[in-house]
């Protein structure tokens, strides 16, 4: 037998018939017992949702022989007998509401039932019964969130208990230095998936010997906070040593996807990224991960990685996040001198301007292309590397000739600001306007 405590409330119809009968029901329920019953109180309804009612709350303890998922069965089977619809809209008023609050000491993370309940703490109708009830809540504090880990272990051991637990696990890789660009991605996977997990590892595998591994910029506490304003459950960052051990020396081989573009400037670049999107997947076993269109080709090169070694995870590319004045937001944007920042605006004028063409009939690749660089030769700070119409998804070449559709890709140097800043953009020629 296991003591559990069960919070219940109702503001519609016969609130004290409601919950009376519900703990006649309880009691009368083989594997279960029902010890103490709090004082009711009257609360008003707190929170986000339709005017209604005031509740009657309190908290029942029980001691059980059921499984946490069976008392979860009854307790749902006795909402609806009370007349509460099943599913039940968010936040509307409910003849009955019975949620497990506690359950011995454990710890439960699964799809239908987390325990403690992950927001009793903060509801003063449910922590005050308890209190009232002699519970010690101290060893039940809701720990904040996102949960920061910093080891492989423990992010396994995290994700195996959601996996066990029914639940749709979504994944966010990152190097941090987290932006809107980045909390796109995560909020794209909270409204997707039951948890979530974003992670903050700059891999020192896909920067070449001449980039700027050690001054990639990094603020764990700036990072968190992101995370927690997307709702992400866990944030995994790990240490390098965590991540490679000593003797890591696996290498994974990329395709027809890394070549050219950041393939041809970056040597080695899309191994590194291949390698630890796959170490990634090994260890978070997401069904989802997310991936920005802003690395275009590195959507396309996991995609194919992900194809190939088998991992069962569906890839979400997600739509470039950008300032108000057009620039795709980057970490590597606050190292663009004041001039810089003001010229950077080209990358985007540039696509814009040759999608217009599109739209206005021009098909032929080589003029398409011409308008990018037409439009960048304007700017007299950006540094051009590459200018490229691509095959949408694989990215692969597009012959000489007419196109249907594809997607123009830029990158470009800006070097009189503090130091050397990359910028990368890309556009679908036939793809929705974009934020502007
Ligand atoms: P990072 O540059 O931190 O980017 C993490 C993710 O955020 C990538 O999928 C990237 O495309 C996306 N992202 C960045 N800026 C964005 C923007 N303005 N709009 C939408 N998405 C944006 O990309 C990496 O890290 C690494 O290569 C990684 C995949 C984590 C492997 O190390």
């Amino acid at each position: 037998m296991e003591l559990a405590y069960v919070a219940f409330g109702s503001n519609v119809g016969d609130r004290q018939a409601h919950i009376q009968g519900a703990l006649d029901s309880l009691a009368a329920t083989p594997g279960i017992k029902v010890l103490r019953i709090s004082e009711i109180l009257e609360t008003e309804f707190e929170g986000e949702g339709p005017e209604q009612g005031p509740f009657l709350n309190g908290v029942v303890e029980l001691s059980t022989s059921l499984t946490p998922m069976a008392l979860l069965c009854v307790l749902q089977a006795l909402e609806q007998v009370a007349g509460r619809a099943s599913p039940h809209p968010v936040n509307h008023p409910r003849e009955l509401d019975l949620d497990i609050i506690l359950f011995g000491s454990r710890t439960i993370d699964c799809r239908d039932l987390i325990v403690p309940h992950p927001r009793y703490y903060e509801r003063t109708f449910v922590r005050e019964p308890l209190l009232q009830l002699g519970v010690d809540l101290d060893p039940y504090k809701p720990k904040p969130s996102p949960v920061v880990i910093d080891s492989v272990e423990m992010l396994t051991q995290k994700t195996s208990e959601w996996l066990a637990g029914d639940c749709l696990v979504g994944l966010v890789p990152t190097m941090g230095s987290l932006h809107e660009g980045h909390k796109s991605l995560m909020l794209k996977a909270r409204e997707q998936c039951d948890r979530v997990v974003a992670t903050v590892f700059v891999n020192p595998l896909q920067f070449g010997p001449n980039e700027d591994f050690s001054a990639y910029p990094r603020d764990l506490t700036a990072d968190t906070e992101v995370c927690r304003s997307a709702g992400v459950d866990v944030l995994f960052a790990p240490p390098v040593g965590q991540m490679f051990g000593e003797e890591f020396c696996s290498n994974i081989a990329v395709g027809p996807e890394a070549v050219g573009m950041e393939g041809g400037v970056r040597d080695g670049h899309f191994e590194g990224v291949a390698t630890v999107v796959a170490r990634l997947f090994a260890m978070a076993r997401p069904h989802r991960a997310y991936f920005g269109e802003k690395d275009a080709q590195q959507v396309a090169v996991v995609r194919r990685m992900a194809k190939d070694l088998g991992f069962p995870v569906r890839i979400e590319p997600c739509a470039i996040v950008r300032e108000e004045d057009g620039l795709a937001l980057s970490s590597r944007n606050v190292y663009l001198g004041k001039e810089d920042r003001a010229a950077s605006t080209v990358l985007f004028r540039a696509l814009r301007s040759a999608r217009e063409q599109f739209r206005r009939g021009t098909r032929d690749r080589d003029k398409l292309l011409e308008r990018v660089r037409a439009v960048l030769a304007t700017e007299a700070r950006c540094d051009v590397d590459y200018v490229e119409l691509r095959r949408e998804g694989d990215l692969a070449e597009l012959p000489p000739g007419d196109v249907v559709g594809g997607r123009l890709l830029v990158a470009a140097k800006f070097v009189d600001g503090e130091r050397l800043v990359r910028l990368l953009d890309n556009l679908s020629l036939t793809g929705e306007d974009e934020l502007l």
